[in-house]
């Protein structure tokens, strides 16, 4: 038996850049998919897997995560004497009772590696998953993308990564894996490198945003040294640990949405609107008549 996957980290010290202005002052992992932030779709992934200790590595900013997964006294009182039983418990069912939050504050932002680093006080000695909650991931009935690969860890008992294929000339956005057949949607990782340019790329099999670890990546993390982009780079603490044990790869069933670019925010609100059960109709109505009006030009 293998060690359970029981925490998982949760990087969100980043600065959100491509989101600016509107995350000037709250995190880009606030930013809601139709009516639940990024990283609350995040959490309830992880708690799906049967995570228990979310840990979060915050940075500036970052207030507002802290005050999502708190009580909220005030609004709770309100929605009571007001008799809103529906919306209370929208406020009161963030996270299950036996789920608890764990914050560390990353002081400088030096980059992924540098941030999962930070949780070694908290995940010790343990495996743990790591959780980039702007790759949003819409599991479709298959039980959620990390609930997936901890099937994995508990078959193998090793690190196992989470990719998918990219068009090739989008190799230099991710990690991308050398990758050995084991199975189907499962590979064995002989190589792996940060953002490689599409002519250096070892294939189009990229890291997306999800990852169990062995926590000898926290030995590893502590000596790795700035990589791409002048950052301290999870995937070159990776390319060091697979040096040592097997890492996989593993193609999850669902379908990922890129929420740190514009385009792939905007898709996935509009395709969870289509598919949420209060507006499905009257939002896919509008959708198809501003088709309809873009095709007859009018
Ligand atoms: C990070 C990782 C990269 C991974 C990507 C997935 O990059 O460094 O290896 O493929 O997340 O979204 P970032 O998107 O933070 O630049």
């Amino acid at each position: 038996m293998h060690k359970k996957i029981r925490k998982a980290v949760f990087p969100v010290a980043g600065m959100g850049t491509r989101f600016l202005p509107a995350t000037k002052a709250s995190p880009k992992e606030m930013l809601p998919v139709v009516d639940k932030p990024l990283i609350q779709y995040a959490a309830e992934e992880a708690v799906a897997a049967g995570i228990d200790v979310l840990v979060f590595i915050t940075g500036r900013t970052k207030r507002s995560i802290t005050d999502h997964f708190d009580k909220a006294y005030e609004l709770e009182t309100e929605m009571e004497q007001r008799g809103k039983e529906k919306v209370l418990d929208l406020v009161r069912g963030i996270l299950p009772a036996h789920v608890s939050c764990v914050y560390i504050r990353q002081a400088e932002a030096l980059g992924l590696g540098h941030a999962v680093g930070c949780a070694r006080p908290v995940v010790g000695d343990d495996p743990f998953a790591v959780i980039l909650a702007d790759d949003l991931v819409d599991g479709q009935g298959s039980g959620g993308a990390l609930k997936q690969m901890v099937d994995i860890y508990d078959r193998f008992g090793c690190s196992v990564l989470g990719v998918e294929e990219v068009p090739p000339d989008e190799t230099h956005k991710y990690g991308v894996v050398t990758p050995e057949d084991i199975e189907p949607d499962l590979w064995a990782v002989k190589a792996i490198v940060e953002k490689p340019d599409p002519r250096d790329a070892p294939s189009n099999m990229a890291v997306v945003g999800r990852y169990i670890l062995t926590p000898r990546i926290f030995d590893l993390l502590e000596t790795t040294s700035k990589g791409a982009g002048g950052e301290i780079q999870l995937t070159d603490a990776i390319a060091a640990l697979l040096k040592e044990e097997q890492v996989l790869a593993h193609r999850f069933k669902g379908k990922r949405y890129d929420c740190g670019s514009k385009l792939g925010y905007l898709q996935a609100t509009v395709e969870y609107a289509l598919k949420h059960p209060e507006l499905r109709d009257d939002f896919g109505a509008y959708i198809n008549t501003l088709c309809a009006d873009r095709l007859t030009g009018s």
